[in-house]
């Protein structure tokens, strides 16, 4: 394991979001690193800002038929379809051991209506306190309701956020990137009570099995993510933070090495999240977290904050 250099990693590395201190900058990305302490023999989780679950549901949910990834040229799609084993078995069966990794969690959540969003964050109340904030997955491609996403829409995204309120935590609008003005839905998500915004979910896309001339994925279509969401995420970032510079962003989309997190960071980012990297390399959080302070040691860079959207001054 990887662990970052020793200088001064706490102040340089503290972040804050609305009202979340984050020890560090790095989070897992929903997804891709299990619900509970999966990734614990690969680093220490408590170096990470965050662990962000996959997605849960009020209830459990068997997800999509088989396969449900494929490698695409510049990342890998994925249709999973959400399984899941619903919020309580979660809560009882996967925190305590994410508790006890010293971890601050962040719980995904998700539904389909605005009731189902309603339950999984009632059922949030009291959960353990390792458990810091909430984030409320509107954007996943993957669905019955297919490439219509809560997101897609000022409405369901506010009234969404706003049912969540009930779990007695900071929310995070977990946004998509399929949308022609995500920072229309950004101030949406605000207004129904997010504390941040996550940029991005991925990008709906399809592989075809051109032997069997059908989708190659049990779901049909998908969700690109790896390095060919990187430039995505930034610009959405970008344009958020232009748009509103006080709200927290935390950017998420092919992040594999420091430089990823650096472009993210300066584009408004105040934190990131790893993910597809996670699935070629465990440790990838952590190799994101050495890399990315040592460029902030070359930069001269004492607190992060000196550098989040930088890019736009
Ligand atoms: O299919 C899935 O479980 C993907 C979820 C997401 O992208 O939010």
């Amino acid at each position: 394991m990887q662990k970052p250099p020793e200088t001064s990693a706490s102040s340089l590395f503290k972040t804050v979001i609305g009202s979340v201190c984050l020890r560090s900058p790095v989070m897992t990305a929903s997804g891709t690193a299990g619900r509970s302490n999966e990734l614990g023999g690969y680093g220490s989780l408590d170096q990470l800002g965050a662990v962000v679950i996959k997605s849960l549901s009020a209830e459990s949910w068997v997800g999509n038929k088989a396969p449900r990834l494929a490698p695409v040229r510049a990342g890998m799609i994925n249709s999973v379809g959400l399984q899941g084993p619903g919020v309580s078995a979660w809560l009882d069966d996967d925190l305590p051991a994410l508790a006890d990794s010293g971890a601050d969690v962040v719980a995904s959540i998700w539904g389909t209506t605005v009731g189902d969003y309603r339950t999984a964050a009632e059922m949030l109340q009291g959960a353990l306190p390792c458990l810091v904030a909430v984030e409320v997955n509107l954007s996943c491609p993957n669905t019955s309701h297919g490439r219509r996403m809560f997101s897609h829409s000022l409405k369901d995204t506010e009234e969404v956020m706003e049912a969540t309120e009930v779990c007695g935590l900071p929310r995070w609008a977990k946004l998509s990137p399929n949308t022609a003005d995500i920072s229309a839905i950004a101030a949406a998500a605000v207004q129904g009570g997010a504390s941040a915004v996550v940029l991005t979910n991925t990008l709906t896309g399809m592989v075809i099995d051109i032997d069997r001339r059908r989708p190659h994925l049990g779901g049909g279509g998908g969700g690109v993510s790896g390095a060919a969401l990187h430039p995505v995420a930034v610009r959405a970032v970008y344009d958020v933070h232009r748009a509103f510079p006080e709200l927290p962003i935390i950017g998420v989309g092919g992040v594999a090495s420091g430089e990823d997190a650096v472009e993210l960071i300066l584009a408004g980012a105040s934190a990131v999240q790893v993910g597809t990297a996670i699935f070629a390399d465990p440790r990838a959080p952590w190799k994101v977290l050495h890399e990315l302070q040592g460029w902030l040691n070359q930069a001269g860079v004492e607190k992060l904050e000196e550098v989040i959207g930088a890019a736009h001054s």
